[in-house]
C-alpha cells in the first residue's frame, strides 16, 4: 500500500502577515515541481485568509491550528468550521498537545471538534501522544488507544477515511528530544492496529499517520523510512522556508 506522504508545518503562535508573505514567496520557489506528496502550512488565524489567497492555484494547502465545534453563537474568541470553510481552508489540526495541556482540552471536546470538522468537509488532523510520565510508567499503548477511541467516538466508517492522525509524544515536542526509531514505529503500528479494530482493515491501511516532535532536516529521512510513518507535523523546524523545504524533500537529506 502506497500512502501519499504529507509534510505539514505547524507555525503555532509565530509570524506576522508580512513575515508570512516573505516565507510563502521563498518557500514556493523551493518546493516547485514537487507533486508526489502533500504539503501543508498551518499559520495563525490572522494569516489564514491571506495565505489561502497567496497559495491559491499552487500545490501547497492551508490548515488551521484549531477550530470550535459550533457554527456560530456567543463563544467569544472562537472560530467556527463554517468560517474556516468560508475563507477556503481545507484542513484543521485538532487536539494538539499544547491545546490539551495549556488550554485544558479533553478528549470529549476534541471529539466534538472532530465530528464538527468532518461534517463541514474539513480534513481533521487528530493529534495524540503520551507524556513522559505515561511513557515511563509503561502506559503509552493504553494512552494512545484511549485518545483514539475517545477522540474518534461516534465517527462513521466513511468519516474515518477523511482523517489524518499525528503521533506526537509530548516529551518530544519543542524539546529537541526526538523519539527513537523503534519508539516511533511501535507507536505508529499500535495506532494503525487500533484503527483497524475501530474501522476496517483497508481504512487502517490507507490512514496517514504523521510523526511530530523535533522533526528536523537531519532526522526526517530516517523517520520517513519507517514502515508506518506517512509524514511529519513540524513545529520549530518549519519556521524557516529553507529548513521546511528540506523536510519536504526528505529523501534528499
Ligand atoms: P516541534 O513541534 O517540531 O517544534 O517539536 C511539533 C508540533 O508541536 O507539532
Amino acid at each position: 500500500m502506497m500512502r501519499r506522504p504529507l509534510l505539514a508545518a505547524n507555525w503555532k503562535m509565530y509570524k506576522t502577515l508580512s513575515e508570512m508573505e516573505s516565507y510563502v514567496s521563498a518557500f514556493l520557489g523551493l518546493v516547485s515541481g514537487i507533486t508526489d506528496r502533500d504539503i501543508m502550512l498551518a499559520p495563525n488565524y490572522t494569516c489564514l485568509g491571506d495565505m489561502v489567497s497567496l497559495l491559491d492555484g499552487t500545490h501547497v494547502v492551508v490548515a488551521a491550528q484549531n477550530v470550535f465545534y459550533e457554527e456560530e453563537g456567543a463563544f467569544t474568541g472562537e472560530i467556527s468550521p463554517l468560517m474556516l470553510v468560508d475563507i477556503g481552508v481545507g484542513s484543521v489540526i485538532i487536539g494538539h498537545s499544547e491545546r490539551r495541556h495549556i488550554f485544558h482540552e479533553d478528549d470529549e471536546l476534541i471529539n466534538r471538534k472532530m465530528k464538527s470538522a468532518i461534517s463541514h468537509g474539513l480534513c481533521p488532523i487528530l493529534c495524540i501522544g503520551e507524556t513522559l510520565e505515561e511513557r515511563e510508567s509503561g502506559e503509552t499503548t493504553k494512552v494512545l488507544a484511549r485518545q483514539l477511541s475517545r477522540g474518534l467516538k461516534g465517527l462513521r466508517e466513511r468519516d474515518m477515511k477523511e482523517i489524518v492522525v499525528a503521533y506526537e509524544p509530548v516529551w518530544a515536542i519543542g524539546t529537541g528530544r526526538t523519539a527513537t526509531m523503534d519508539q516511533i514505529q511501535e507507536a505508529h503500528r499500535v495506532i494503525r492496529e487500533r484503527i483497524q479494530d475501530m474501522a476496517r482493515e483497508d481504512i487502517a491501511e490507507n490512514l496517514r499517520i504523521l510523526y511530530g516532535g523535533s522533526v528536523k532536516p537531519v532526522n526526517v529521512k530516517e523517520i520517513m523510512s519507517l514502515e508506518d510513518v506517512d509524514g511529519a507535523l513540524v513545529g520549530g523546524a518549519s519556521l524557516e522556508p529553507e529548513s521546511f523545504a528540506q523536510i519536504v524533500r526528505f529523501e534528499e537529506n
